[in-house]
């Protein structure tokens, strides 16, 4: 097909600008082809950009030579058409579009490109598999949904900037070439070639960088910044992402918890029109585990956790007394109505707590005359009763049991599952922003498998002030200057307050089994830097994505970022990762062969 050049023509109007204000004037107009729709004598082609669609009718009687050109446009054509903008005839205005009202009659028509059948249609939201939108992801990314997306993505970074900005922060880069940085996951490594055997780490997170620059003086920092992690990839997890990073000194954690939340009520308001309501609420990390499982809860709904552990240790179950002489827990949930749930319906949530780690999943149906239980014959009445009374249950209700020697997998299970049944019973109320900092979170944990202590949040992170005395003494009872900020159930943030002080610095890298040589060689800088006159300081970093993809009310990151990695970590447009040229290996000193 012979093409038409651009020539002298320049766009006059976008395709979501015209409204009945401008009938009458002339306009240029370019775009894709959605639709082309022939009507006998008319064509109509609705014409789209990225800021609408905008009707165009070829009218045979204005233009023959136009009309005949057009009858060879398909969809996703590109296209630019020159006419003049018409009110839409009485009963043909559509209410739906922006631009319903008017039409543009036209008198020229170039064709700029032509286009393969795409993929996929991109006109409607028809459930595409994932791959494919991956695959062709420029054409998936020319739907309305991810257009929109990307465009509140970038409306987002902007609030944020103007808001930090207006409260004296500096944005300031830090190096992607750098020194890898412990934030507990893996680091991607970058060969350096002037220096054999030596490598860069991408950064996890601009921590040290950060702390750096307070210890320049440049006391409130902000970077929006990719972070790269090599650790396995969830529904809100990639293995880059982006992080609204701020760093603040002569501040203690309340500080940056209310600099924090005047932003994201700025940002609330500014993009959805929401008012948050402040301050946000805390709980510490103990209290969320124990009422909700998890540390990151969802507290749009009830259906707390219970502890049942006394009661049933009177009774002669064994996988509950055993539990709990291996020094385990037992706990339940009260699904209110759940007793409707039929065996099978049962049985599928025995298999979701397995997914979860469960063994099995103890369940007491509550009747008007009594109860259903598969472990009712091992309880005095008086004691289920007790178990029912505690959980709260009442006629028509399901209650279900999780017993294990290890706490923290009741836990797990429970707090999975109560997530999971909210979901199935629609016990979340739609476009609701519930906000929660946790707070109080443990220092360090103790790690089976290295067999030593490791950091809770980050090894930078500062003990709270009255546990510090005892951290060689009883470590894991030490509480950390740490917060995490939870919405709606998912981790958008998490900060602390920082060792600013070199001996103490050091004295955490000692617990954490990193003798001095090793500090010195890892962290060397960064405790010379402590050295030289460090305020105190601390900071936050949210998860970009994740915080947009709330806004946007999307279930995974993927669908807020332009060009995201599969579970598996590659790229399906671009194939990345690839194989090198072994010249390229040979020049990094690498050799080819795993
Ligand atoms: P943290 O490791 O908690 O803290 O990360 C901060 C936030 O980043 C988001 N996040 C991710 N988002 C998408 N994909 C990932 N793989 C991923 N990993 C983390 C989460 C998380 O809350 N330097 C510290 C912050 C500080 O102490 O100031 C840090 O990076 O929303
Ligand atoms: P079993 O004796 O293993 O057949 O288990 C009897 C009942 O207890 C079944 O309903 C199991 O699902 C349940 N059960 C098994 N292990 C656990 C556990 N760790 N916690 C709660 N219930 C369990």
């Amino acid at each position: 097909m012979n093409l038409d050049s651009l020539d002298d023509w320049r766009r006059t109007h976008n395709c979501g600008e015209l409204s009945k204000k401008d009938v009458g004037t002339q306009a240029v107009l370019m775009g894709w082809v959605q639709r082309r729709r022939d009507h006998g004598g008319l064509i109509f082609v609705d014409l789209r950009d990225r800021y609408g669609l905008l009707q165009v009718v070829f009218n045979p009687e204005m233009n023959p030579r136009t009309h005949a050109k057009a009858h060879s446009v398909r969809n996703e054509y590109v296209i630019a058409v020159q006419g003049k903008v018409g009110v839409r005839p009485q009963g043909t205005e559509n209410p739906n579009l922006a631009t319903g009202e008017v039409e543009v009659l036209a008198q020229e028509l170039k064709i700029l490109n032509e286009s393969k059948t795409p993929p996929f249609p991109i006109e409607n939201e028809a459930e595409v598999a994932e791959n494919v939108r991956l695959r062709y992801r420029y054409m998936d990314l020319r739907r309305k949904r991810l257009q929109e997306n990307l465009i509140l993505r970038h409306r987002t970074a902007k609030v944020v900037k103007d808001y930090l900005s207006s409260q004296g922060f500096l944005e300031i880069e830090t190096p992607f070439l750098t020194r890898s940085t412990p934030e507990g996951a893996r680091d991607y490594l970058v060969p350096s070639r002037p220096n054999p055997g030596s490598f860069y780490a991408l950064p996890q997170s601009p921590q040290l960088f950060k702390q750096l620059l307070m210890i320049s003086g440049f006391d409130r920092y902000f970077q929006i910044v990719k972070c790269f992690r090599d650790e396995d990839l969830r529904a809100d997890r990639q293995p880059e992402f982006t992080q609204i990073d701020v760093e603040m000194s002569f501040v203690d954690a309340k500080d940056i918890q209310e600099c924090m939340e005047g932003m994201l009520e700025v940002l609330f308001h500014e993009i959805l029109g929401v008012e948050l309501k402040r301050p946000f609420p805390k709980m510490s990390y103990q209290e969320a585990i124990s009422r909700y499982g998890l540390d990151h809860p969802d507290i749009r709904f009830g259906m707390e956790l219970v502890d049942v552990t006394d009661v049933a240790s009177r009774s002669n179950f064994h996988v509950f007394t055993q539990a709990i002489q291996g020094g385990g827990i037992v706990k339940g949930i009260n699904v209110k109505g759940g007793g409707e749930l039929s065996r099978k319906e049962i049985e599928e949530l025995i298999e979701v707590a397995k997914v979860y780690g469960a063994e099995g999943l103890a369940w007491v149906k509550v009747e008007t005359e009594g109860w259903t239980s598969p472990i009712v014959k091992f309880f005095q009445t008086e004691d289920l009763q007790e178990v029912i009374d505690r959980l709260g249950g009442e006629t028509g209700d399901l209650l279900l049991l999780v017993a294990d020697r290890v706490n923290k997998v009741v836990h797990e299970i429970l707090g999975h599952l109560r997530l999971h049944l909210a979901r199935e019973r629609g016990l979340i109320e739609e476009r609701t922003y519930q906000f929660l900092w946790v707070v109080d979170f443990p220092l360090l944990e103790y790690d089976e498998e290295q067999k030593r202590y490791v950091a809770v949040h980050h090894p930078f992170t500062a003990p709270k002030d009255d546990d510090l005395a005892h951290l060689k003494d009883a470590p894991l009872e030490v509480r950390a200057k740490a917060y995490d900020i939870v919405l709606n159930g998912t981790e958008i943030g998490g900060g602390s307050i920082r060792n600013y002080r070199g001996d103490i610095q050091r004295l955490i890298f000692e617990i954490l089994g990193i003798g001095p040589d090793e500090a010195e060689a890892k962290f060397g800088f960064l405790l010379e830097a402590l050295d030289y006159g460090a305020p105190p300081h601390g900071g936050i970093a949210f998860g970009f994505d994740r915080l947009v993809m709330l806004l946007c009310g999307e279930e995974t990151i993927r669908e807020v970022i332009p060009f995201p990695k599969t579970q598996k970590a590659t790229c399906l447009l671009t194939g990345a990762p690839a194989t090198v040229d072994p010249q390229q290996l040979k020049e990094l000193h690498l050799k080819g062969e795993i």
